[in-house]
C-alpha cells in the first residue's frame, strides 16, 4: 500500500502551553489534527470555567487563519473544584473533559489531589452527566519504584475510584504497561485509554542505555520492551478502548538539557507518520483510521471529523529537528526510525 485516505485525525491528549510557546507549537499541531484535547497544566493551572474559557480565546487567536481546528477544553481537578461551576461548563459544552493529576506526579501537577475523598462529589457529579475523567496514573509514593507507578496507580487509585464512582467514565491517559493495557481491555464501556506515538517506538532502553538521552525522557516513563509490544497490540488490535493521544509536551532544550530535566516529548510535528509507520510494520495499516480518528470520537460521544487526510508511503521524509520558539528551541522527538509516510 503506498496511498491511504482516513478520516481527520484528532489528538486526545495535547499539552499547548501558552504564550510565545504556544504560538510556535500550535501549527504543527493544527496542520493535521482536526481537534485536540488540551491539557490544563498551565501555571497556575486551568482550574475555573473562567480560565477554560480564557485559555480556549488565546489558543483560538493564535490559530494559523483558515484553520478549522477545534480546542477541546479541559479543567485541572483540585480539592477546591465547585460541583456548579464545573456543571455549568460542561453544560454549555466549554469543556470535554476533567484532568486529574495526582498532586506531584508530573510536570506542573502541584496542585493536583493529595486527598481523594475531598474530590467524591465532583467524581460523582461527573458519572452523572456523562464527563469523562482523565487519569494521569502513576502514583507519587516515593516508596514505589517508578517503573512501577502506572501499576501500582490501578490497584491503588483508579479501580478503587471506579468502584466507589458506578457510571464514572474514565480515560487512562498515555498508558505505558501491558498492566493498564489489560485492565482497560477488560474494563467495559466506560473506560478507554490514550497511547502516545513515542511509547509504540521507545522503550527504556532509549532513554538509559549507551548515554542519557534526555529527550526520550517523559512520565509515564518508557517501560521494559515488552511493555512497548502490548502498548503496539493494543493499539493496532482493533479495540476500540483504546485512541491516540500524543502527549506531545513541548520543553525548551535549557529546560531539558540540564541535572534536573523536564519530562515531555514534543510529538506534534511527526506523531501522525510515526503512528502510521507503527502500523505498516504490523501489517495492520487498515486500522489505522480507527486508531487516529474514529475510537476517540466515539468514546466522546462526538462525530468523526467530516474531512480526511491522505498519507503516502515514499522514500523516507525528513521531520524538523527543532521548532523555534519565542523561548527557545524546542527539539522534535526523534523516533529512531526512517519515516516513510507523510500527510500528503
Ligand atoms: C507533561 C508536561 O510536560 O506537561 N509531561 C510529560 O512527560 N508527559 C505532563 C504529563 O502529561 O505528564
Ligand atoms: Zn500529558
Amino acid at each position: 500500500m503506498t496511498q491511504i485516505t482516513l478520516r481527520r485525525p484528532d489528538d486526545w491528549h495535547l499539552h499547548l502551553r501558552d504564550g510565545a510557546m504556544m504560538r510556535a507549537v500550535l501549527p504543527e499541531t493544527t496542520r493535521h489534527f482536526g481537534r485536540a484535547i488540551v491539557m490544563p497544566n498551565l501555571v497556575p493551572p486551568v482550574v475555573t470555567g473562567a480560565d477554560a474559557a480564557a485559555y480556549r480565546d488565546r489558543i483560538l487567536a493564535a490559530k494559523p487563519r483558515g484553520s478549522k481546528f477545534r480546542p477541546l477544553m479541559t479543567l485541572y481537578l483540585t480539592e477546591e473544584t465547585q460541583v456548579r461551576d464545573l456543571r455549568a461548563a460542561a453544560e454549555i459544552g466549554l469543556i470535554a473533559a476533567v484532568k486529574l493529576y495526582p498532586a506531584g506526579a508530573t510536570t506542573n501537577s502541584a496542585s493536583g489531589v493529595r486527598d481523594f475523598s475531598k474530590v467524591r462529589r465532583v467524581l460523582d457529579n461527573m458519572a452523572q452527566i456523562g464527563l469523562p475523567l482523565l487519569v494521569h496514573g502513576e502514583v507519587t509514593d516515593p516508596e514505589i519504584d517508578i517503573f512501577d507507578r502506572e501499576a501500582a496507580f490501578i490497584d491503588r487509585v483508579l479501580d478503587p475510584i471506579r468502584r466507589e464512582t458506578p457510571g464514572l467514565r474514565v480515560v487512562m491517559e498515555h498508558v505505558t504497561t501491558s498492566e493498564a493495557v489489560g485492565y482497560v481491555r477488560d474494563g467495559g464501556p466506560d473506560l478507554a485509554a490514550t497511547i502516545t506515538a513515542h511509547h509504540l517506538v521507545i522503550n527504556r532502553n532509549h532513554i538509559l542505555a549507551g548515554g542519557i538521552r534526555p529527550h526520550y525522557y517523559c512520565l509515564p516513563v518508557a517501560k521494559r520492551e515488552s511493555h512497548r509490544r502490548a502498548l503496539v497490540g493494543a493499539a493496532t488490535g482493533g479495540d476500540a478502548s483504546f485512541f491516540l493521544g500524543t502527549d506531545s509536551a513541548p520543553h525548551t532544550d535549557a529546560a531539558k538539557l540540564q541535572a534536573c530535566g523536564c519530562a515531555g516529548c514534543f510529538t506534534a510535528p511527526n506523531a501522525i507518520a510515526t503512528v502510521a509507520e507503527v502500523f505498516d510494520a504490523e501489517g495492520a495499516l487498515d486500522r489505522l483510521e480507527a486508531f487516529m480518528s474514529l475510537n476517540g470520537p466515539a468514546f466522546y460521544r462526538m462525530a468523526p471529523n467530516e474531512d480526511t487526510i491522505t498519507l503516502t508511503r515514499g522514500d523516507p521524509a525528513p521531520w524538523p529537528r527543532e521548532i523555534a520558539t519565542g523561548d527557545g528551541p524546542v527539539t522534535v522527538f526523534d523516533p529512531g526510525m526512517p519515516l516513510h509516510w507523510r500527510v500528503a
